[in-house]
Order: C-alpha cells, then structure tokens, then sequence
C-alpha cells in the first residue's frame, strides 16, 4: 500500500510561498558539475528522489558530492575522470537522469547499464539511442525501452542531427555526447524545448552557440569548468499552486523566486489566454536564468484552443491544465499534445480518466482531449497511477469540487516535489496525507 491524499473541499488559497528548487536545473547541475573540472555549488538544489538519483548514479562512478539540504558541492572530475560503476545505474522515475546520462556515458571508455521503475522501464528511449548511435556510441535498448546498454571506448564523431520531437532530454543527451565528440555538433528544431542545458554549458565556457534560426552548434575542446549555480524554484511546481489560486485565491497568492525561462513559460501564457489573473513582480536574472515573485489571483476562466505549438513549452504542466479546463466555462482543446502520452504515465489517459472519475466530462483524442468545463466537479477517487504531477493536480480539483477527492498513490510525488502536502496545507488546501 502507498501514500494517499484526501482533499476536502471548501479551501481557499492565500499567503506567500516558495517552491522547491527547479528539477531539470538540478539534475543538470549535479551531471555538469560532475563532469566539469574543479568544485561547483549549488544552493537552491531540489533534493527530490529524481535529482536523488541522478546524484547516486554520478557518486557510484566516482564523483565526490556533499549535500546539505539544499546546498550541494560537486568535486567535478573532468570530462574523462568517471570509473565505471560496480552495477546497473538505477535512475528510478527519472526520464532526464537516464536520458542526459546516456549521453554522457555513450562517450566513456567504459561499459555501463541504465535502468530505472517500472515506469521508466516502459519509457521510450529510441529517441535517444538512435541520434548517439549515429554518432559512433554503441547504445542498446530492450524494444526501444531500458535498460540501456551502453557499450564504453567509442570515438564519436559530431553529427547534424535533427530532432524528431521537441524532446528537452534527448537535444541534451546528443549536446552532452558532443563534447566527447570530434568535430562539430549541431541540432536542429530544438527551439520549442528547454534549453537549461544550453545556458548551463555556455555558462561554463563550453563553445556553443544558438542561432537566430535556433541551431545549436557545439565545438568540443574548451570547458566545461566549475562554476557556482542557484536554483531558482520550479515554475512545474508553481504550476499546481497558480492552477489552484486561479480557483481559490480571493485575497492572492505569492509564490516567490520561481524560475521564468521562457521555454518554460508555456503554462503561463495558457492561463492567462483563459483568463487568468497572474503578475510577475520582482524580475531578476540568477546567473543565466531570469527569475521572478508570481502573484495569482481567483480568475474566472474560460476555456481556448491551446495552439499547438506551446505544447512543448509546458510540456509538464498539462496536468495541471487540465484541472484549470475543468474549471473553465467552455470547451478547451488539446491538440498536437500526443507526447504526453509518453511521460510519467500516459497523461492524456490518466487525466480524461481521473476527470471523470470525479464527475466532469471530457472527450479523449489521441493528440490531446476537449473538456467540457464550467461546472463544479462531483468528487470522488482518483489513481495517479504513480504519477506525481497527476497526484498533485488533482488535489487542486478539490477546489472545485462539492465532494472530497481521494487520490491513491501519491508516494511519487516525491519524486519532484518533497513536501508538497505541507506546502499546500499552509497555502489553505484542506489535504489530508493518508498513511499506507
Ligand atoms: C525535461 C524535459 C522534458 C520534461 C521533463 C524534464 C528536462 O521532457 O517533460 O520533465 O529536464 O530536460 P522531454 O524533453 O522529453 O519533453
């Protein structure tokens, strides 16, 4: 038996809150600082079980990591400084620990083996095999799935390389092979997805430049070198909170320091097309990476068509999104959505599930879904299937519903968001953390 979550109705929203540390950003750090050469610091670092992992994985090759709450010092080891490990790297639910290592590793002298939970283990991870096969790595999958085998003392060769979807991780994985590469590497159609890991690189006096087309090329040979970085909070986490503040936050809610990336900011720009009140207060860049307070307040929405083209840019957030659509007056579409079917479970058939389970009605397409909002929800019981955000959004669907929501299976919230009851307790929702 897991953790549940039962979520009363009636909360309301207000006050000022920050959110944990930005977990691509984190997880970045952790690999960066790994393979860069001399000691970086990360204050601000998102100590949840994915970056976890990521960190377990770099300290059984050899990496000296000290952790103190928040506050990570990486003993970098160069780019050619990883041992083998003594076993399977175990990245747990992490798509971006497995991901971005099989990049690294597909340039190390020696062999290694990824695998993760059962999640991950149905995970998709061709995408990533083939663009580094094709630069000379030796990547094997189990039918496109982990665990990856992935055989050490290749020489890649740069390649220019194409992205078939606007995938973050797998852009990464091809730029972080590159610097293990001869010659140049350059990707292409990547300008929808994050790009934490071009402004991580660069900051660190790696050659590589973005074009005005949004081409990235990256020449190997300088870099990457130590630096200290600060995580500003996670906008994904922010997300369930100005979801749950458009429902429930009559007199506002501030969430402070969350970062604003604009290839993150796709969620934003969806809630405010549907009528959301939201203001940015407080804008500063925090090395590389601008930063901001965002103030949410009660919103009445409306439903839209979400264009396709900002999928990508909150990729993570349709969760979320889906409960604010629940909420709006009108039928809101998803289209060309269909990678989210990919993610930590099959989101777009979970989240048309989990709505109707709890009364409300939406259209299921293969790309996406309609729902039908604008009334209040019923309430009921809802399977996360183990997904955290999934658990999550739907304890902000309590906020509109006459019932209680009980979600079962909320173990996986911690795998992005540690205390994310507490938080959401203290900002008024009246949630109830059920023991196993
Ligand atoms: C991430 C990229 C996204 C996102 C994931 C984190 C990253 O995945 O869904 O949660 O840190 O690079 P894709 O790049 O596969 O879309």
């Amino acid at each position: 038996m897991s953790e549940a979550y039962l979520v009363k109705p009636g909360g309301r929203l207000g006050g000022r809150m920050t959110v944990p540390g930005d977990k691509s950003i984190s997880h970045r750090a952790l690999l960066l600082g790994a393979i860069a050469s001399g000691t970086s610091e990360v204050e601000g670092f998102l100590a949840s079980e994915d970056c976890l992992a990521t960190m377990a994985a770099l300290r059984a090759m050899g990496v000296g990591i000290e952790r103190g709450g928040n506050r990570v010092v990486v003993h970098g080891v160069g780019l050619h400084g990883l041992r083998p490990a003594p076993g399977p790297l175990d990245l747990g639910n992490s798509g971006t620990a497995i991901r971005l290592l099989a990049g690294v590793l597909a340039g190390q002298p020696f062999d290694s083996e990824l695998v993760g939970d059962a999640s991950l283990m149905r995970r998709p991870m061709a995408r990533v095999a083939a663009p580094l096969n094709a630069m000379g790595a030796r990547v094997d999958t189990h039918e496109g799935c982990p665990p990856l085998r992935i055989r050490g003392g290749q020489q890649l060769q740069g390649i220019d390389y194409t992205l078939p979807v606007a995938s973050a991780q797998v852009k990464s994985a091809v730029l972080l092979a590159g610097l293990y590469a001869e010659g140049i590497t350059t990707v292409r159609g990547s300008g929808a997805s994050r790009d934490h890991t071009e402004r991580m690189l660069m900051s660190m006096g790696v050659d590589l430049v973005v074009d005005e087309h949004g081409v990235i090329r990256l020449t190997p040979g300088a870099g990457p070198e130590a630096m200290d970085i600060r995580v500003p909070g996670d906008l994904s986490s922010a997300a369930f909170f100005l979801v749950g503040g458009c429902l429930a936050a009559d007199d506002g809610l501030i969430i402070e320091g969350v970062g604003l990336n604009p290839t993150r900011l796709g969620v934003i720009g969806i809630l405010e097309a549907m009528g959301a009140d939201i203001t940015v207060e407080n804008r500063r860049m925090e090395g590389r990476e601008p930063v901001g307070d965002l103030r949410v307040r009660r919103s009445s929405l409306k439903g839209i068509d979400i264009p396709p083209a900002v999928v990508p840019l909150a990729i993570d957030e349709f969760p979320a999104l889906f409960v604010a659509a629940a909420a709006a007056s009108g039928e809101t579409r998803v289209t060309g959505a269909e990678e989210l079917r990919h993610k930590e479970s099959d989101r777009i058939a979970v989240m048309v599930a989990g709505l109707r389970a709890l009364g409300g009605e939406v259209e299921e397409r293969p790309d996406g879904a309609i729902i039908h909002g604008g009334a209040r929800l019923a309430g009921g019981t809802i399977d996360s299937h183990g997904d955290h955000r999934v658990a999550m959004s739907f304890a902000m669907a309590a906020l509109i519903s006459d019932g209680p929501v009980a979600i079962h299976d909320t173990d996986n919230v911690a795998t992005s968001f540690p205390g994310f009851a507490g938080l959401a307790r203290a900002a008024g929702l009246d949630l109830e953390v059920t023991a196993p």
